[in-house]
């Protein structure tokens, strides 16, 4: 039996308990396992992988497929930002390179120093203000590089 001194096992556990027998529970476990830990572990796979008879490269697969989930916990500060058409068009590629070069790292990872995560969105619904971001959640519309660098200092990143 898991407990939880072994969170990551007691989460998967968790979740397999909660959706046993329904067809297509892989995403939904997946779902109940990053809200409980917020991320899906390495090592949540081969507990899952186990129990749904799925080998660890299908579930890996899937983890990495969908953009929502990560395998890292998140940092303090999660900077997501719009990848969609209209953010594209209003120069969020370059956005999105300074935020690369300046965090040190890419997309689903946390940055260098440990306090950003940088998420991919697409779209925020601010399309007339492109380009866009979401920093904890909060949308922030019109960024420039400029912009971008003061929020995060405001945010102690
Ligand atoms: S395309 Fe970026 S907010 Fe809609």
């Amino acid at each position: 039996m898991s407990t939880p001194e072994d969170p990551v096992r007691f989460a998967a556990q968790r979740a397999l308990d909660t959706y046993s027998g329904q067809p297509g529970n892989l995403l939904p476990i997946l779902h109940a396992v990053q809200h409980e830990l917020g991320c899906i572990p390495d090592e949540a796979v081969p507990v899952l992988s186990q129990a749904l008879q799925l080998s660890r490269a299908e579930i890996h697969g899937v983890i990495s497929f969908y953009p929502h989930f990560r395998t890292q916990a998140p940092a303090g500060v999660v900077l997501e930002m719009c990848r969609a058409e209209s953010c594209q068009a209003m120069g969020a590629q370059s956005l999105i390179d300074h935020a690369r070069q300046k965090l040190g790292c890419d997309f689903h990872e946390n940055s260098a120093d440990g306090k950003v995560t940088l998420e991919p969105v697409y779209c925020l619904g601010l399309c007339a203000q492109s380009p866009a971001v979401m920093v904890n959640g909060k949308p922030h519309a019109r960024m420039t590089p400029a912009k971008l660098d003061r929020l995060l200092a405001e945010q102690g990143a």
